[in-house]
């Protein structure tokens, strides 16, 4: 991660495919719903938690472009979900230092889900202790579409000349402007990525964890970082012990 001083920050940025709400609520005999609320209060435990495991900033997945294929009365109540949360948790959050920002389409919101999102962005833009990134109708490739369309725009208008596009200009083209996550962590023990963070996951480290996301929380978290920390990250280099001998 970088500071916004440019200085290199040795806090992590770690994101969470927050998974398994469905299979916990079933094996309760529970409603899916009753997993989404309970996902809910999962993951306040773990953003209170976080900065003390090591993270700077935080990437949960919350929502993606695939999950309008589920029923119809599950989707708005993971909208109502993410509204309730915005409206109960913003404030704290607000004077705890958090920096809120959402990735993810737009395009395709209902105007008060938009207006919490417009909100809880504009509230915390000044904050920089602790950054909460929730990808909310966000897919992989939906974001890397948006972005190619936006260079290319920018093409056509003569403001970008196609020899200038690089890594950097195209991450940064990004909803997440190329800020790469250090660790993806799955729970509930499925080993896939499910579009989430394509270009961004490149160099990322991964930690599967067989716990379902509404019993998580910091304890999970630490243990995960632990995992990460035992981590060789070679970024396509060889081991720096070897680097040495050469
Ligand atoms: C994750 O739990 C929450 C969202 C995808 C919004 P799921 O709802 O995917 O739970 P499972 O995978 O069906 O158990
Ligand atoms: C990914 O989980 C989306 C979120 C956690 C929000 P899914 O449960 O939707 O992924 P698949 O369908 O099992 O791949
Ligand atoms: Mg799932």
């Amino acid at each position: 991660m970088e500071r916004p001083d440019g200085q290199p920050d040795a806090r992590l940025h770690v994101a969470i495919i927050m998974d398994g709400n469905g299979r916990w609520a079933r094996a309760r005999g529970l409603p899916r719903t009753a997993g989404h609320k309970f996902g809910v209060d999962a993951l306040k435990r773990t953003v209170e938690g976080a900065a003390e495991a090591g993270v700077g900033k935080l990437t949960v997945f919350g929502f993606s472009t695939e999950n309008w294929r589920r029923p119809r009365g599950e989707v708005s109540e993971l909208m109502k979900l993410m509204k309730a949360y915005v409206e109960s948790d913003l404030e704290r959050l607000a004077r705890d230092g958090v920096c809120v920002k959402i990735m993810g389409r737009r395009a395709g919101l209902a105007p008060d889900i938009l207006d919490v999102i417009e909100r809880a962005e504009r509230r915390t833009a000044q904050n920089d202790a602790f950054t909460l990134q929730v990808a909310f109708n966000y897919g992989g490739q939906a974001d890397i579409t948006d972005a190619v369309r936006t260079l290319a725009q920018a093409v056509k208008a003569g403001r970008l000349d196609p020899d200038a596009i690089t890594e950097d200009v195209v991450g940064m083209a990004l909803s997440s402007r190329g800020d790469a996550p250090d660790l993806i962590i799955r729970t509930s023990g499925e080993h896939r990525l499910s579009n989430f963070l394509l270009w961004e996951a490149a160099y990322a480290e991964f930690v599967f964890q067989d716990v379902f996301w509404p019993d998580y929380g910091p304890k999970h978290l630490k243990t995960a970082i632990e995992e990460f920390r035992g981590r060789e990250r070679r970024f396509g280099a060889v081991e720096a012990s070897k680097r040495a001998a050469s």
